[in-house]
């Protein structure tokens, strides 16, 4: 995974009004200066509908939300892992909160990705359902319980038991697959304390998107890395 670096923080874009159009490329712009200035690992997860134009402006490896399992072809609506390596990202989040799978689903995209060569991000809600993902091989695993999602309780202070089992439990299927963590992750201070608690990193949203000053929201969660 060479454009890849852990510690890692992923921004997940999501589909807020924020990063509609131009929104999404000055976002990532932002990503890329952070990343640049301070040398961490960044990784921008625009929609899918900026997604190529996104990852042929800026300098910084860009994941996509979700691909579907289709093979390229007879696949209208769908969106194939080749079409959307082709578009310049690395990889995908597969299975997130807002786009749940099912176990089978979450094999098929997996095995879709690997044929594509993309990178996959599988987000579990649990450290067990973390543990049963890792069967998968991912390239990483992310916990996230949903009901801190989009909330401003970061899981490093409201469930750091989580992180710490969901590591423990991918680890003892594979331990090189590394293990992020998110919901409610916001400043520097909650991504020390996740790095302290066993993940190589965080999978973050609102804390970034909807800051009134993306730049610094930025700035500040990399500030203890
Ligand atoms: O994908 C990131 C996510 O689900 C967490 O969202 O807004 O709590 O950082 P947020």
């Amino acid at each position: 995974m060479s454009e890849i670096r852990f510690p890692l923080i992923i921004v997940n874009f999501k589909a807020y009004t924020e990063v509609e159009g131009e929104g999404a490329l000055a976002l990532a712009r932002a990503c890329a200066e952070v990343a640049g200035e301070s040398g961490v690992s960044i990784v921008a997860c625009p929609p899918m509908v900026e997604l190529g134009r996104v990852a042929s402006s800026v300098t910084l490896p860009v994941m996509a939300q979700h691909v579907d399992h289709k093979t390229p072809g007879s696949a209208t609506g769908w969106v194939t892992a080749e079409s959307v390596r082709r578009a310049g990202a690395i990889g995908t989040l597969v299975n997130h909160s807002e786009h749940r799978l099912g176990m089978e689903g979450i094999r098929s995209v997996v095995l879709a990705c690997k044929r594509a060569d993309l990178r996959t991000c599988i987000c579990a809600d649990s450290a067990n359902s973390s543990g049963e993902v890792a069967i998968f091989a991912p390239d990483m695993v992310a916990v996230e319980p949903p009901e801190l999602i989009g909330g401003d309780v970061s899981v490093t202070s409201a469930k750091p038991d989580i992180v710490i089992e969901a590591v423990r439990a991918v680890h003892q299927i594979d331990s090189s697959i590394p293990v992020l963590c998110g919901a409610g992750v916001k400043n520097g201070q909650d991504v020390k304390k996740a790095i302290e608690l066993g993940a190589k990193g965080v999978l973050l949203a609102s804390g970034v998107v909807k800051a009134k000053d993306q730049k610094q929201a930025l700035r500040d969660l990399i500030r203890f890395v």
